[in-house]
């Protein structure tokens, strides 16, 4: 997977969409102060900066397995603690959370089931577990529009449609089949504008995600051909961005 990356070249591609998304993801989690939450794939700590804004560092655990991106959320958020780990194998006790978060993670993890069942382990008896995944499937995430170009110019192009979680109901599914109980879903939306064409096409070329590896592979004259395509696509700059993803929560 394509987050062996810088911290920058996240924040520039990803973090634009991913920062306010973090407060609505912490509010349908009922994070208020007091609690002690879990990050699950924190990155370069979008999510992290919410939950120490309203817990303090010292009420905020983080993992993931990039190393670049624990290292800028050690930095970034001092007093927090921050390992590598990966979803499916948490290094904590059971029950040592009041709530285990992850956005925009799920669809990347190797095993989603296994990834959400450790993160229910971890979280206490009646404690909300609870997770969101760019609308990939229905067309409306941030990066639906770069991945309707590209699979015009190459219908082989693997987008990120079929990624677990990406559809309305798969995180439902998903969270039921990890145990969880009381399992709710709901859409969150965020709205981000962009003040050039460059300005939105610039960060795909900084190999980030699937979509930044795809545009990586190709050679000049076929990303000239994407970026062209995806001019046409875009309202004329400066424009904004709306896009959705679904989050689902439920109780360990
Ligand atoms: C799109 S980024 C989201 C980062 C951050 N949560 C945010 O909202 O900006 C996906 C993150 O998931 C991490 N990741 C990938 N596989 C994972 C797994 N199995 N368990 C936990 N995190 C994983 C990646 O390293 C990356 O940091």
């Amino acid at each position: 997977m394509t987050f062996a990356v810088g911290a920058d070249a996240y924040d520039r591609f990803m973090g634009r969409y991913s920062v306010p998304l973090a407060p609505q993801l912490a509010d349908f989690a009922s994070v208020a102060a007091g609690q002690r939450v879990l990050d699950v794939g924190c990155g370069p700590g979008a999510l992290t900066a919410e939950l120490v804004a309203r817990l303090g560092p010292a009420g905020v655990s983080a993992v993931d397995p990039s190393e670049p991106f624990v290292a800028a959320t050690r930095e970034r958020h001092p007093g927090v603690g921050v390992q590598r780990a990966a979803a499916e194998q948490l290094p904590f006790e059971d029950r040592a959370f009041d709530a285990a978060l992850a956005q925009l993670v799920v669809h990347f993890m190797t095993d989603p089931v296994a990834g959400l069942r450790e993160m229910a382990r971890v979280t206490r008896e009646r404690g909300v577990v609870a997770a969101c995944v760019w609308d990939h499937a229905g067309g409306t995430g941030p990066l639906s529009l770069f991945w309707e170009a590209a699979r015009e110019l190459d219908p082989e192009a693997e987008d990120e449609s079929k990624l677990a979680g990406s559809g309305e109901g798969h995180l439902t599914q998903l969270f039921e089949a990890a145990g969880l109980r009381e399992v709710e879903e709901a859409a969150l939306s965020v709205s981000v504008a962009h003040s050039s064409f460059e300005d939105w096409w610039e960060p795909y070329t900084l190999g980030v995600g699937p979509a930044g590896g795809y545009t990586a592979g190709l050679n000049a004259t076929e990303q000239a051909e994407l970026r062209e395509r995806c001019r046409d696509l875009l309202p004329t700059a400066p424009f904004v961005l709306t896009s959705r993803a679904w989050a689902a929560r439920g109780l360990a």
